[in-house]
């Protein structure tokens, strides 16, 4: 819900349509449907994964979007759930996707969920202060994020 919130201020920053804004809000919502096959040791493992364990979280991107595409009406949001984690320099997963090949709605759910992921506990870490996560956010703008996403991020405000 949190990613969801402050990816959905993110897309109007970033001068979205009101339509296309909803659908960053659902994918959002959904980005991490996939997870509800990865085994929950892994998920809630503390501290850092396994060269193998690592292989079956990432598989979470794919499956988030195999599970969507069997929605009618679901293609682009199986589309942007896809590519949540992919790089805007190619290095991300599961198809290494850079640049425009990202879909924008989903280069914003990526910088969201990241950021939001660095101001919460998670298993494998410790919340981070928000100017911490700024500053490590804008540290990889335009190499893992893409800079106008970024700058979305930074002009948002009211997000939680
Ligand atoms: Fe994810």
């Amino acid at each position: 819900m949190r990613v969801a919130l402050l990816a959905s201020s993110m897309a109007f920053c970033f001068g979205l349509s009101r339509e296309e804004s909803a659908i960053v809000r659902s994918a959002a919502l959904l980005h991490d449907l996939g997870k509800i096959e990865t085994p929950l040791t892994i998920l809630e493992k503390p501290g850092p994964l396994q060269p193998a364990e690592r292989v079956l979280m990432d598989r979470h991107a794919a499956a988030g979007e195999r599970l969507l595409q069997d929605v009618p009406a679901c293609e682009r949001l199986a589309l942007i759930v896809g590519q949540h984690h992919e790089r805007f320099d190619g290095s991300g997963y599961p198809r290494g996707l850079a640049g425009a090949a990202i879909d924008p709605a989903a280069r914003i759910v990526t910088v969201a969920d990241a950021f939001v992921a660095m101001i919460e506990d998670r298993p494998y870490s410790q919340r981070r202060s928000r100017v911490d996560a700024l500053a490590e956010v804008r540290r990889c703008s335009g190499t893992q994020f893409d800079a106008a996403a970024v700058a979305a991020l930074f002009a948002s405000e009211g997000y939680p």
